[in-house]
C-alpha cells in the first residue's frame, strides 16, 4: 500500500530543469515541482526574481541550484547544462519555457532585429538545449516539454505585431513533434504545452502595455484567463508516469480560445 508521502512526491529523485522560472508560467512549475519532491534547476535573468522563486521553494524544504542564464546565448546554454549535472548528477525534465512576445510589425523598419531576437529565444535556445541534454535524458528516459502557444496555430487575434511570435511557436511545434519521433527509439518523450492567455509578468516583459488580460478574457470561451498553476499542473502531468504513453502530443489549455477564433 503507498503511504500519503508516496502518493504526493511523484517527483521523488527526478531532476527537473525549468528555463524561465524567475517568474509566470516557469516559476509556479518549479514550486510545484518541488511540492513533488523535484531537484529543480531555476533558470533566468533577473537575480531578484530568481531569489524569491527559490525562496518560495526552500519554504518546502528542497534546495534548487539556481542558474543565471540567458538562454539564448550558447555558452550560457551549454553552461546550464554542465551545472546541472556537475550539481544534481542527472536530468530527467527539460522544461523549455522560457519565452518573449515584443510586439512588432513587418511594415516597420528593425524588423528583422525583432525576429531574430525572439526565434533565438523561443526556438533556438530551445533546439540548442534538447540537442545538449540527449545523452543525459538517454541515461533516464527522461522527457522533455516545450511551452508553444494557441499563438502557433492561430494570427493571434489577427495583430500582425505578433506574426514573429506566432511563426517561433508554429516552428516550436513542428520542432517537437520531428524530434519527438526521433528520441522515441531511446524511450525519451516530448510533449508540447498550447496555453491560451496566462495571468503573468509577460505582457510587462515583452512591453505589450497595449494589452490587457481583461481583453483577453473576452476572446475566451470561458471569459476567463488561467493563473500560472493551471499551466504548471499540466507540465507536472506530462513529465510524470502518468503520461508514459504521450509523446509527439500538444495539449491546449486556453479557455476556449481556439474555439472562439
Ligand atoms: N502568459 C501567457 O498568456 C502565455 C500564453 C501562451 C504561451 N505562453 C508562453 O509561456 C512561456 C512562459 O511565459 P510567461 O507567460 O510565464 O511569461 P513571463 O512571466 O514573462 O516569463 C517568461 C520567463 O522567461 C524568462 N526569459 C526571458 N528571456 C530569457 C532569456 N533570454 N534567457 C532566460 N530566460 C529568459 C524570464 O526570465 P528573466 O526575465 O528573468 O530572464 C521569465 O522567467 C513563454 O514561452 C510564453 O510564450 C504564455
Amino acid at each position: 500500500m503507498q503511504t500519503q508521502s508516496q502518493v504526493n512526491m511523484s517527483f521523488e529523485g527526478k531532476v527537473v530543469i525549468v528555463t524561465g522560472s524567475s517568474s509566470g508560467i516557469g516559476a509556479a512549475a518549479a514550486i510545484e515541482f518541488t511540492k513533488e519532491g523535484a531537484s529543480v534547476v531555476l533558470v533566468g535573468r533577473n537575480e531578484t526574481k530568481l531569489k524569491s522563486v527559490r525562496r518560495e521553494c526552500e519554504k518546502l524544504g528542497k534546495k534548487p541550484l539556481v542558474i543565471k542564464a540567458d538562454v539564448s546565448n550558447d555558452d550560457e546554454a551549454k553552461g546550464l547544462i554542465e551545472k546541472t549535472i556537475e550539481h544534481f548528477g542527472k536530468l530527467d525534465v527539460l522544461v523549455n519555457n522560457a519565452g518573449v512576445s515584443y510586439n512588432f510589425d513587418i511594415t516597420s523598419d528593425g524588423f528583422m532585429e525583432n525576429f531574430d531576437h525572439i526565434m533565438n529565444l523561443n526556438l533556438r535556445a530551445a533546439v540548442y538545449l534538447t540537442h545538449l541534454v540527449i545523452p543525459h535524458l538517454k541515461e533516464t528516459k527522461g522527457n522533455i516539454i516545450n511551452m508553444s502557444s494557441v499563438a502557433g496555430v492561430t494570427v493571434n487575434g489577427g495583430s500582425g505585431g505578433t506574426i514573429s511570435y506566432c511563426t517561433s511557436k508554429a516552428a516550436l511545434n513542428h520542432f517537437s513533434r520531428c524530434v519527438a519521433e526521433r528520441l522515441a527509439p531511446y524511450g525519451i518523450r516530448v510533449n508540447i504545452i498550447s496555453p491560451g492567455p496566462v495571468r503573468t509578468d509577460i505582457l510587462e516583459n515583452s512591453r505589450n502595455f497595449h494589452l490587457s488580460w481583461e481583453l483577453f478574457k473576452k476572446r475566451t470561451l470561458l471569459k476567463r484567463v488561467s493563473e500560472p498553476k493551471e499551466v504548471a499542473d499540466l507540465i507536472l502531468f506530462l513529465a510524470g508516469d502518468k503520461a508514459k504513453g504521450v509523446t509527439g502530443s500538444d495539449y491546449v489549455v486556453d479557455n476556449g480560445y481556439l474555439l472562439k477564433q
